[in-house]
């Protein structure tokens, strides 16, 4: 099996007095992609958000390449090489599609301030995101849906994270750019070895792509295993899931 890189153990999370995520324990292992599905309310978007340190832990632990991060703000966990991409976050309206990727480098200057790997980079996403390359002088706030999403995930792959975190990227995009989206998260994990956290309600389309997953319900995983055995747990049929 291939070694984990995050890893959580028993987390428990909670909004004012109200318990949210209970008990969760999962692990992504280095080189795959892991999908985490649910319904709407189930605690997705909380989990990614205990990841990335923005949700406290009231129990549990968490580690990144078995170093305990559970009491690291959310800066140090993306110098440590975590980052996520969301449609509906993580982009600056008002700025240009090039500003946007390059802010989003943030990470990538600190650690080599080097303009020559920033062109390289920049290169390599507009190779693999061309629609933003048509588009770099345009503001963000007026590219189209599944650009912005292209833009969200570009923004975040310019740093070349172990752990890309995808909170429903799919979310409210026609079908054939829901196809593009999938295409690109298989593509990213099999040509760049990235880890991919996949959150997803298109449990159909996120199993294709997956090697393992969770199913959450109300704060608690409820099953989890290689895309067969979800398929056939029949609880992608339930309306709750
Ligand atoms: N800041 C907050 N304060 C109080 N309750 C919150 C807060 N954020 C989320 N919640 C509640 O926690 C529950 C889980 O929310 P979460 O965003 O994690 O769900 P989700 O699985 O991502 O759902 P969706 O698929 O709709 O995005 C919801 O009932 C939500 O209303
Ligand atoms: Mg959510």
């Amino acid at each position: 099996m291939k070694p984990t890189l995050l890893k959580i153990e028993g987390l428990h999370t909670s909004y004012g007095r109200i318990p949210m995520l209970l008990d969760v324990t999962l692990d992504i292992h280095e080189k795959n992609v892991c999908c985490v599905l649910g319904a709407n309310g189930a605690g997705k978007s909380t989990l990614v958000k205990a990841i990335l340190g923005m949700v406290k832990a009231d129990k549990g632990k968490m580690y990144l390449k078995d170093t305990d991060i559970t009491d690291w703000p959310s800066h140090k966990r993306v110098a440590g090489g975590i980052q996520v991409a969301s449609a509906g976050t993580g982009t600056f309206p008002k700025m240009t599609v090039e500003r946007n990727l390059k802010l989003g480098a943030y990470n990538l200057l600190h650690a080599a301030r080097d303009s020559k790997v920033l062109e390289e980079r920049l290169e390599e996403v507009y190779e693999s995101f061309p629609v933003l390359k048509d588009r770099l002088q345009q503001k963000a706030g007026t590219l189209s849906g599944g650009e912005r999403t292209m833009l969200s995930i570009a923004r975040a792959v310019i740093n070349k994270p172990d752990l890309l975190i995808m909170d429903e990227p799919s979310l409210g995009l026609a079908p054939i750019v829901v196809d593009e989206v999938f295409r690109i998260v298989r593509r990213l994990n099999q040509e760049s070895n990235m880890s991919i956290m996949l959150v997803e309600q298109n449990a159909t389309k996120a199993l294709a792509v997956s090697h393992y997953g969770y199913v959450i319900q109300k704060g608690q995983i409820i099953f989890q295993g290689e895309p067969d055995a979800i398929r056939e747990s029949a609880l992608l049929d339930n309306p709750v899931m």
